[in-house]
């Protein structure tokens, strides 16, 4: 059976080797705290912008707070300026992060076409400017690159940048083993990722499409990866990164939750929202997570209907709590 080990990057240490992959709108510090105790051994947040954080935007310095419950913390800067990443990186450092993270990977137009993000990919050289220019910056903290397999199908640079990248002291990796303008089409190619784990000395974290804990050991065992990065599948469901957590340590998975756990959690997240945001932004933030809470039941697409439409809380609490009763469809949780 597979021996699966702590990761350690630089001085953290991250135990299990389950990482909560940033996402833009959803992970921030609140999302981060509330869904670590499942079994996230480092959590990453959203991804910031280097540009306005060294003009601090308010929003901005929002965005890289890291509460102490979610430790170790990896904040994520996007950015295609050498300085102004190196400038934005110390600062996010002295701020708490834990970790620096760099975004070589998003794949959306607003972010690309300013050079941010995956269109990074296309420019090696640039990519290992960014790369020495932060790690120069930052003292103590480990400095990470996420990444995706290149710009398009015909270029992969995910080799060349990760070794050179290494060779300017980037402490650890993670590859979605997809292609920038792929977006989210088809499947994440881990072949690559286990390539990527081949050539290099330093940890890598794998990532794309893990959707239960046996995804999660096999791609651990077929690729030697030190950790696996989950995104979409936890959404909404947070009792898989439980699952997952449990399979990591060589246990079998613990109950389903019943639909009463699943909307007594949702409604901890919405109370949290409120408390945080206020009821007007607390509730309208809340929308899409509500959503992926009631994927499953019975009725889901009505009462996703109806709390999309809700302002007022009680009324969202209401229907929380008419999601406790209604029934799960299993054994999938399309709906
Ligand atoms: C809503 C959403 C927002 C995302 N935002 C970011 C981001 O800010 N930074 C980043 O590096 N990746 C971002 N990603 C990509 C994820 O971190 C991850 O690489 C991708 O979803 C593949 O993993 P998964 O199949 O486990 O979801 C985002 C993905 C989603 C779905």
């Amino acid at each position: 059976m597979l021996e699966v080990k702590p990761l350690r990057i630089g001085n953290v240490e991250v135990s299990p080797p389950l990482v909560l992959a940033p996402m833009a709108g959803v992970t921030n510090a609140l999302f981060r705290k509330l869904f670590k105790p499942f079994g996230f051994g480092l959590t990453v947040s959203e991804f910031v912008s280097a540009d306005a954080l060294v003009r601090t935007n308010r929003h901005s310095l929002e965005m890289i707070e890291v509460y102490a419950e979610e430790r170790p913390t990896a904040v994520q800067l996007h950015g295609s300026d050498p300085t102004v990443m190196a400038q934005a990186a110390a600062f996010i450092e002295e701020c708490g992060a834990d970790i620096v993270d760099i975004n070589f990977g998003c794949p959306a137009p607003k972010i690309t076409k300013g050079g941010d993000g995956a269109a990074i990919l296309k420019d090696p050289v640039l990519a290992v400017a960014i790369c020495a220019a932060v790690r120069k910056a930052v003292k103590r903290a480990p400095v990470t690159v996420k990444m995706r397999l290149g710009w398009d199908a015909t270029n992969y640079t995910y080799l060349d940048i990760a070794r050179r990248a290494a060779a300017v002291g980037i402490d650890a990796f993670t590859l979605h083993g997809r292609y920038g303008k792929q977006f989210y089409k088809g499947e994440a190619d881990w072949s690559h990722i286990r390539q990527l784990k081949a050539e290099l000395s330093v940890p890598v974290i794998g990532n794309g499409d893990i959707a239960d804990p046996l995804d999660a050991m096999r791609r651990l065992q077929e690729t030697g990866v030190d950790a696996v990065m989950v995104g979409r599948a936890a959404l909404g469901n947070p009792w898989l990164v439980r699952d997952i957590a449990a399979a990591l340590r060589g246990q079998r998975p613990p109950p389903a939750p019943t639909p009463r756990e699943r909307a007594d959690f949702a409604l901890l997240h919405y109370d949290a929202m409120i408390e945080r945001y206020g009821d007007r932004s607390g509730t309208l933030q809340m929308r899409k997570h509500l959503g992926w809470y009631v994927k499953g039941i019975h009725g889901a697409s009505t009462l996703r209907e109806r709390m999309n439409a809700a302002i007022d809380p009680a009324e969202v609490r209401a229907l929380i709590a008419q999601a406790a009763a209604a029934d799960v469809e299993q054994p999938d949780r399309q709906t």
